[in-house]
């Protein structure tokens, strides 16, 4: 047998293997600025891998999701090689989310003997802490303003109201003495 029988036979088994290798990960998921989000990810193969890699890109721009890229600088965890060998998970976890984080995350796994196979990707959509609780309180705070506006108006109304029933209660009393001091 020749290097190029032996070449062949290696392409023909790793191609068909490489189709045991199938890597599923979620469609979309949402999480909010400044929190964390679980990307997961796992892949599936005929044997147990003894050795293997995964990594993840973010796309537009195919950024590395990785601590020394820049853009994710000491944010990202990533899972045990156990649970990478032995459950099949390649997982990140994303510290301190930031808007611009939004984008479709693939997840790309390497095993021995198998081209790398890519996930469909999840779409990571970062939504703004203010979104739901605030609204709320704004709701509140415009009652509230309306309210003492009213409340205001009301005394203001009530004070000017005051203020004539005593002035005609004094002109009346001092009209009602005077015959008798003059
Ligand atoms: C990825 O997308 C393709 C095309 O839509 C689909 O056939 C395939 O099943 C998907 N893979 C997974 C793991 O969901
Ligand atoms: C891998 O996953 C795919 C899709 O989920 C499934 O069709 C296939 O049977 C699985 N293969 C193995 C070896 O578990
Ligand atoms: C990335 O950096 C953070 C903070 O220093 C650390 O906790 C984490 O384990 C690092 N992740 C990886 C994959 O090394």
């Amino acid at each position: 047998m020749d290097l190029r029988t032996l070449y062949l036979m290696f392409t023909l088994i790793s191609g068909v293997r490489a189709q045991d290798l199938v890597v599923s990960q979620p469609g979309s998921t949402e999480a909010t600025e400044g929190e964390s989000v679980l990307l997961r990810c796992s892949y599936n193969s005929t044997s147990r891998p003894k050795v293997g890699s995964y990594w993840w890109v973010k796309d537009p721009g195919q950024v590395a999701v990785r601590n020394t890229t820049q853009e994710f600088m000491g944010r990202v965890i990533a899972v045990k090689d156990r649970a990478f060998l032995v459950d099949r998970k390649a997982d990140i976890r994303i510290n301190d989310l930031r808007h611009y984080d939004s984008g479709l995350y693939r997840c790309a796994v390497k095993l021995p003997g198998f081209r790398e196979a890519f996930g469909n990707g999840t779409y990571l959509r970062v939504v703004k802490p203010s979104a739901g609780i605030s609204a709320p309180p704004d709701n509140y705070m415009v009652l509230i303003w309306i309210l003492l506006r009213g409340l205001f108006y009301a005394f203001g109304i009530g004070a000017v109201a005051l203020g004539t029933c005593l002035y005609f209660e004094k002109t009346k009393s001092l009209n009602g003495a005077s015959p008798s001091t003059w």
